[in-house]
């Protein structure tokens, strides 16, 4: 057993027996602590794309669904986390093997602001303000109420039976519930107006409008009213239990404590003033606090009054994961890290100092000196981001390609503490990296002097060649044809320069991703990632080429799944890069298979830049079946282009058809959408579905037609009646849960 291990099992042998009582009270975050079952929750950063992981006994449980969440909130027994989207709002008890409810859901009425009570759930309708609640019971027996649905709010906050919000139009409190103390609560508030808002079990605090100032209401029995610095803009989080409040102090992010239930957590002796602090949530008798040195949780609880416990959920985001350049107060450094490529985690406005992990000037070493102390794992983060920002100043998205590829896998995908050494930087790797701009004479060789017998195929530019680097890594090299006589040279320097910026932005799981780029003379050569299992369009069209004898696609499930990994790549190009990208020639020989047999897009040559929400002008795009009918008359492509395109995918893999073909019946040509959508329409999908594939099982019925049904939205005539490719993925994964025979009551 490593120092480090021992000192871990330690941590989780005292957690297992402190932790008996928590009852998480308050607001929306990325930390969440459920009361009675001793349970910690938090979103994991990294490589597990904003997942769930919760703290309890022994263990670390992972929670289903395996879906990407943006806050979570716990209350007695249960907890509750909103989607990322907010489109669909989960709960699990804690007590009864973590299975996930699913509370709400809507497409059309997003949700935010998840604010648990003791019993109730409580949230914020995105577009109408509006804020509505679910369970809890009220002392005679009916649901926890919701406030009038005209009132708009800003925010949300639940205590035990009560609720608290800060009204939209004037900032000015109202609270809801029965027991009384909401009411009493509120008419404390009377007029002030306020910007934040955090409830205990019967008190409530926040900053006032006016100067910044935080003041406390309700029970002040313990004296947790008793707010010890009076001045603006002292406090920023706030955390609040049973008979204490602590608020984290925004010059330095270090916690401050008082009321007697703080006393009892023994917090002021136990915490060092110099550790900041991202965020902090509270139970009844519990303070847990996210530490911006390493995003690792630590909580202080009644029944360990000598340290506080680190808990080995590994890195949790510090914010929710949100497409948005955060143009108001910046992005939190190495966002891209921490959301795994999908967005950005927004820096709070209201904080001078985030102390974000130091980033010194340059690495100055790449081993640290053995230790066996309880900071070693704070130093080792430290130094994967300092490597991270370092490094990344210099050779801009290359260092995040090495950095998702390999230091994630260290990190960030971590249960335990000890997985969080990053001591041995692979130097090779690093300067694998920084050569990333290869030679010519480096590409031909790997590829035989770009020989036919390495020709595997044509993009939207050139050729694509397989070749082998010298240090044996197998790569596709696209080569623009400078050599032929090109009808418009001038076209084809801007789908390489286009695409070259794409691409370096560019990193996605369901993305073909780009090792290296070579500009020398005229040529134009990309070097992508090689995808040895090669594109969906031959596995569907031309099984004999593919040696293989259907196997891969003949299951409903692996259909679907494929389909799935293509909308999420191309969600990520829409919704999460910066700026978002139209691929503009989405189709069945630009999804390829790699290793695993995951899909990931390919052949950004036609991607423009585009702003958000301004379409963009085209000259060229597309191919022969795939191409968006609105496209034909106003010669835009916009995203609805590249839904249009997936829809075309979508039909392929349930027909097995091509996106034109001869039918037996008729001479010319047929379009798949002329075969397939009014037959789908009409309730005869199972006439036209591939027949080499498997016959569904009952699950998977439903699955494929859901599956069906999105095509032919996906396929419509009009942009605006596509669906985006969120729904899109929504909809797939909802099939795919179906097919994988797991959580289909729930998802
Ligand atoms: C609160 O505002 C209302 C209406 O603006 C006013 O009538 C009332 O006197 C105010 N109450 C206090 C305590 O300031
Ligand atoms: C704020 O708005 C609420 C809801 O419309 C109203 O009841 C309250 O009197 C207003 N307060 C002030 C100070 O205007
Ligand atoms: C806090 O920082 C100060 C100054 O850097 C240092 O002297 C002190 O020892 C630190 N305290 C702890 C508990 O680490």
């Amino acid at each position: 057993m490593t120092p480090e291990f021992a000192f871990l099992a330690a941590v989780l042998i005292s957690l297992q027996l402190q932790l008996h009582f928590a009852d998480a009270l308050g607001s929306a975050s990325t930390v969440a602590v459920a009361y009675g079952t001793a349970t910690v929750c938090g979103i994991t950063a990294g490589k597990q794309g904003q997942r769930i992981q919760c703290y309890r006994g022994h263990q670390v449980i992972s929670v289903l669904p395996h879906v990407s969440f943006e806050a979570i909130s716990g209350g007695q027994r249960f907890f509750c986390g909103l989607r990322t989207g907010g489109f669909s709002l989960h709960c699990w008890e804690t007590d009864a093997g973590f299975q996930p409810k699913r509370v709400y859901h809507s497409t059309a009425f997003p949700l935010t602001d998840l604010a648990v009570g003791d019993a109730q759930v409580c949230a914020r309708e995105v577009i109408s303000g509006r804020a509505r609640c679910w369970r809890g019971t009220e002392r005679d027996g009916s649901l926890f109420p919701s406030p009038d649905a005209a009132l708009q709010f800003q925010t949300v906050t639940s205590g035990s039976g009560f609720s608290c919000g800060i009204l939209k139009k004037n900032r000015t409190i109202l609270c809801w519930g029965s027991n009384g103390i909401g009411s009493k609560i509120q008419s404390q508030f009377g007029n002030l107006s306020m910007t934040s808002l955090v409830a205990g079990e019967s008190h409530v605090c926040g900053l006032t409008a006016s100067s910044g100032v935080l003041i406390c209401k309700g029970n002040n029995n313990a004296g947790q009213l008793e707010v010890p610095i009076k001045s603006a803009h002292e406090y920023i989080d706030l955390a609040l239990g049973a008979s204490f409040t602590c608020a984290t102090r925004q010059k330095n992010g270090a916690v401050s404590c008082w009321g007697g239930g703080a006393e009892e957590l023994n917090i002021q002796n136990n915490i060092n003033f110099n550790d900041s602090f991202e965020l902090i949530t509270a139970g009844s008798d519990m303070l847990c606090g996210l530490k911006t040195s390493n995003l690792i949780i630590m909580c202080w609880s009644k029944a360990n009054k000598n340290s506080p416990v680190v808990l080995p959920l590994g890195m949790i985001i510090p914010g929710q994961c949100v497409q948005d350049p955060c143009s108001s107060c910046g992005i939190y450094p190495n966002s891209a890290f921490l959301c795994d490529g999908s967005g950005n985690i927004c820096k709070s406005c209201q904080r001078e100092l985030p102390i974000a992990v130091p980033l010194p000037k340059k690495p100055e070493s790449q081993s640290i000196p053995g230790s066996s102390s309880p900071t070693r794992a704070r130093n080792r983060l430290t130094l994967a981001f300092l490597i991270v920002g370092a490094v990344g100043v210099l050779a801009g998205a290359c260092t995040i390609l090495f950095c998702i590829s390999n230091c994630l896998a260290l990190c960030s995908s971590s249960n335990t503490a000890d997985n969080l050494e990053l001591k041995t930087i692979p130097q090779a790797l690093m300067e694998n990296y920084s050569g990333r701009s290869f030679s010519l004479m480096e590409l031909a060789a790997a590829t035989s002097n770009f020989s036919s017998e390495n020709k595997i195929g044509g993009g939207s530019f050139g050729v694509v060649y397989k070749g082998e680097l010298s240090d044996g890594t197998e790569v596709a090299i696209k080569r623009g044809e400078n050599n032929e006589k090109s009808e418009d040279p001038q076209e084809k320097q801007d789908a390489f320069t286009s695409e070259l910026a794409a691409l370096l932005r560019l990193n996605h799981k369901h993305l073909v991703g780009m090792v290296g780029y070579c500009q020398e003379n005229d040529e134009r050569i990309l070097v992508y990632e090689y995808m040895p299992n090669g594109s969906l369009h031959d596995h569907l069209h031309n099984r004999a080429h593919t040696n293989e004898d259907g196997l891969l696609l003949n299951t409903w499930k692996m259909r679907i799944k494929i389909a799935l990994d293509a909308a999420r790549g191309i969600e990520y190009l829409h919704n999460y890069a910066v700026p978002p990208i139209i691929h503009r020639d989405i189709k069945s020989s630009n999804i390829l298979l790699d290793g695993n047999f995951t899909a990931r897009v390919s052949d950004f040559g036609f991607s423009l830049m585009r702003q958000p929400d301004i379409s963009t002008e085209t000259t060229v795009g597309g191919t022969i079946g795939y191409i968006d009918p609105e496209y034909y008359v106003s010669r835009i492509s916009t995203s609805k282009s590249d839904v249009y395109g997936l829809g075309i995918v979508l039909l392929e893999l349930l027909t097995g058809k091509k996106a034109v073909f001869r039918d037996s019946g008729s001479r010319s040509p047929v379009t798949l959408v002329e075969f397939a959508v009014a037959r789908i329409g009409g309730g005869e999908l199972w006439d036209v579905v591939d027949k080499t594939v498997r016959t569904p099982e009952m699950k998977e019925v439903e699955a494929v037609e859901i599956v069906a049904y999105t095509a032919m939205h996906c396929v419509s005539l009009e942009g605006e009646e596509r669906p985006n490719i969120t729904d899109i993925v929504g909809n797939l994964e909802k099939a795919f849960a179906l097919c994988n025979g797991d959580l289909c009551e729930n998802l």
